[in-house]
């Protein structure tokens, strides 16, 4: 057996140098040229280069090929534009030491294009990384060409793609004009330096698809379906030198990258059970990846239809063609600057009143400036440039800047970086409204009819000019336990405030002013021009969950007149403001008094006793004795309100609900309230009626008397809490 190899491996030896030619070499010199169909193949066999043609076509080429695997994988090709004709080609080292393909006229098709000193000691040698190294000597020589800077399509291992500025090189992938021809198509892939480097696919030399910008980790600008084992960026700033290559810590893996015919990135894996290529797509597709096609100032997510949308404080530049989806033209700001106007002014200020509307998870926009700051002063440096437009902050890169138009703008819906764009603060303001009405309208479209009612409703009081027209609409609530079924609501004579006054009544919202803290908004003490106390409570802008409540407040308590209930005023809906203004309350409500042991005593038996039997008339007149039905869901020591003479007033009907005459009970999937008040049925299957509110009253009439809260009540015995301490007793 050991005799028969080693007599075959003579054999092929002997053949090698007594023949002309021999397939196992991997070099070819002066005096070993191949012709078609001889071929070279790399030390260890992985890759072979030598003349091959494609499926239904006499075209002959030159390239490298894997050798191991039966499917005929071309990774570099020589002569791709100008193909043989015949079989008679010859790849050989020409006299003046340029690597040539000669075709049977030995007219020149293709040649490495070095000059050359010594051209009769040239060889030029196939690695097994396949890269083909045309060197000036034996071996050890330095190479004068090498295959790998001249790519066609394919990125395989090892090999640089890049720019080098000093010795004004670039090498970049090429794509083909199809699957078949390996001509130059319409694609390049380089990594080019900008001010912060990023991969580049340009089509027809027109920027295609950025990368984004090398953060020295990743390409902040690209989602990936998977993760690029031992890619790696060389980035020289002094040499200019700024190249992307890769190396596989998984060497059994046959894979590597191609720039297609469609110009996309693709990973081929060898799938040797399939015995063919599976091509993935690293880089996430969307609509949105094409370069600037959102135009300037445009946004683009591919989440959203269109696709395409104005940055906030921006307007479509062609409103015909964007309506069409001819996004090209991008946006307009609606609003100049504050600093442009100042400059304009002549004034040198520079920093006006603009502000920055931050925007989460963005490819950055193309072609950003970078400073080396490394802490978080991008906002300063950007309010300072009046021709700063936006900026943004990467760990990896340090602040960057933009000045101009902002292209190529991108939501992601993972990942990327939170881009600050510069406003006038009027837009900012304009732009928190917007949000507003967007979280409100998601919120299940239960009150959109009651929105539109309302601003028309203000709309009508507005025309009317500042009299406080008396004005009854009819609106609608959809009740969400009632399914599908409307609840018509009556609101009558309930005043508009304007936003000025009340703003003026409370000084600007000062937070001296501040009564305390809803669960959805502030409570603000205010004065009217006419010396009535009111308390203001002002939806926050911040909680679109807050705007269902206002309205059912509105609608709610409009209906209500009753002593031991507070009283509504009116309210304000202006822009973004929400606004309900109650009579107001000196002595706060019924927790602060009961739970605070300096001024508890203030309580006695008798005044005690008032407060639950206003509490119970009220909880009376809500269940029994009002035209509706209404069950408040949110009855606790907090809620309780007290005057000057501390009779108590039952408030907050944010969670309140309308019940229909012969309805009695209800189920909700949204338990609201609060736990410790609440009885077991509605707590855990959301079951509630008059009964649960009953509950609650019970809880609170042993707060009253007890002077305990229900939840910080700790026995040293028992760890229970005072329902469970007064069940034990
Ligand atoms: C080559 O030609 C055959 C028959 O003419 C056809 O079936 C096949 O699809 C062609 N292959 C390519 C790659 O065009
Ligand atoms: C290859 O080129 C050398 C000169 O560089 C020449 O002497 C030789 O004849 C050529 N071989 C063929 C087959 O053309
Ligand atoms: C060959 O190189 C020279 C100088 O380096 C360059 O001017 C010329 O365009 C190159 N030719 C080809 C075909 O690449
Ligand atoms: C190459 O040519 C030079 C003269 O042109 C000669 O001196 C040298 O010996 C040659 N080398 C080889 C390896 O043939
Ligand atoms: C390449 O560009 C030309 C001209 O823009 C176009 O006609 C052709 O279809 C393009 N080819 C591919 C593969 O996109
Ligand atoms: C390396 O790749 C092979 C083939 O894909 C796979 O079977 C093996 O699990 C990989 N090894 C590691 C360490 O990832
Ligand atoms: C889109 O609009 C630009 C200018 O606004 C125009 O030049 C271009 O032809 C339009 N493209 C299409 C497809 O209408
Ligand atoms: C200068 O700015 C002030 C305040 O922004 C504005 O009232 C005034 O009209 C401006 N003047 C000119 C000439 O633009
Ligand atoms: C202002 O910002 C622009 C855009 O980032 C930049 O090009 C310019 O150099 C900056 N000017 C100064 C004085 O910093």
């Amino acid at each position: 057996m050991g005799k028969t190899i080693s007599c075959s491996v003579l054999l092929t030896l002997i053949s090698c140098f007594s023949l002309q030619f021999c397939t196992a070499l991997d070099t070819i010199t002066p005096s070993k040229p191949i012709k078609d169909p001889e071929s070279i193949i790399s030390h260890s066999g992985v890759f072979r280069l030598g003349f091959f043609s494609f499926a239904n076509s006499s075209n002959r080429y030159v390239g490298i090929l894997y050798h191991q695997i039966p499917l005929q994988t071309v990774v570099w090709v020589a002569n791709r534009n100008k193909p043989l004709k015949d079989s008679s080609g010859i790849l050989n080292i020409s006299d003046d030491g340029k690597l040539v393909v000669l075709n049977g006229k030995a007219e020149i098709l293709w040649s490495s294009n070095v000059t050359n000193l010594v051209p009769n000691a040239t060889t030029a040698k196939l690695l097994d990384s396949g890269n083909l190294v045309l060197n000036n000597g034996e071996d050890g020589g330095s190479s004068l060409w090498e295959s790998f800077q001249d790519p066609s399509n394919a990125f395989i291992e090892t090999m640089e793609i890049g720019t080098y500025v000093e010795k004004g090189r670039k090498v970049e992938l090429k794509s083909w004009k199809s699957i078949d021809d390996p001509s130059d198509g319409n694609f390049s892939f380089a990594i080019e330096p900008f001010n912060i480097p990023e991969g580049i696919i340009r089509k027809n030399n027109q920027l295609y698809f950025r990368t984004g910008p090398w953060n020295g980790n990743i390409f902040i600008g690209v989602i990936l379906t998977g993760y690029l084992d031992g890619f790696y960026m060389a980035v020289d700033n002094q040499q200019q030198t700024y190249y992307l290559t890769y190396k596989f810590s998984n060497n059994s893996m046959l894979m590597y990258y191609e720039l297609n015919s469609q110009g996309k990135f693709v990973e081929r894996r060898w799938d040797a059970g399939k015995g063919d290529w599976v091509n993935s797509y690293p880089i996430l597709q969307t609509d949105c990846n094409d370069y600037g096609k959102c135009g300037p100032f445009g946004i683009c997510d591919s989440t959203k239809r269109p696709i395409c949308s104005c940055l906030k404080g921006f307007k479509p530049r062609n409103i015909e063609g964007w309506s069409k989806g001819n996004w090209s033209s991008g946006c307009l700001r609606t609003t100049p600057l504050q600093c442009q106007r100042d400059s304009n002014n002549g004034s040198e200020t520079g920093q006006g009143d603009d502000g920055f509307l931050r925007l989460k998870m963005m490819k950055v926009p193309a072609f950003p400036d970078r400073s080396s700051l490394i802490n978080r002063d991008c906002k300063d440096q950007c309010l300072k440039n009046c021709s700063c437009v936006a900026y943004a902050y990467d760990d990896g890169i340090g602040c960057m800047f933009w000045g101009g138009d902002l292209i190529d703008v991108q939501k992601f819906s993972s990942h990327g970086v939170d881009l600050y764009i510069r406003l006038p603060s009027s837009e900012l303001d304009k732009g928190k409204s917007n949000k507003v009405i967007v979280v409100t309208t998601a919120i299940a479209g239960i009150v959109i009819i009651t929105i539109s009612a309302l601003f028309l409703w203000c709309r009508m009081a507005k025309q009317r000019g500042r009299n406080k027209i008396w004005k009854q609409i009819k609106l609608q609530i959809y009740s969400e336990n009632v399914e599908e079924k409307l609840v018509g609501v009556e609101l009558q004579q309930l005043p508009l405030f304007n936003f000025e006054v009340l703003a003026t009544a409370t000084d600007n919202f000062h937070d001296t002013k501040k009564l305390g803290q809803g669960g959805f908004g502030p409570v603000y003490r205010g004065t009217l021009d006419d010396g009535k106390e009111i308390a203001v409570k002002r939806l926050s802008k911040a909680s679109g969950q807050g705007l269902e409540e206002f309205m059912n407040e509105v609608v709610v308590i409009s209906k209500l007149q009753h002593r031991n209930l507070v009283r509504l005023f009116g309210c304000c809906v202006e822009g973004e403001e929400k606004m309900l203004v109650y009579e107001y309350m000196p002595n706060k409500s019924l927790d602060a008094f009961l739970f605070d042991p300096s001024i508890q005593n203030v309580l006695d038996w008798r005044k005690r006793f008032n407060i639950i039997e206003g509490i119970s008339r009220g909880l009376l007149y809500l269940h029994r004795d009002s035209r509706l039905k209404i069950i408040h869901r949110d009855l606790k020591a907090s809620n309780i309100l007290l005057d000057e003479e501390l009779n108590p007033k039952i408030s907050d009907f944010g969670m309140a609900r309308i019940f229909g005459a012969n309805e009695n009970q209800a189920n909700t999937k949204r338990i609201v309230g609060t736990y410790g008040y609440m009885s077991p049925e509605y707590a855990m299957q959301g079951q509630f009626s008059e009964k649960s509110d009953v509950f609650s009253f019970g809880v609170l009439l042993l707060e009253i008397v007890s002077g305990k809260k229900h939840t910080s009540f700790y026995n040293n015995e028992y760890d229970l809490s005072l329902l469970g301490y007064i069940k034990n007793k």
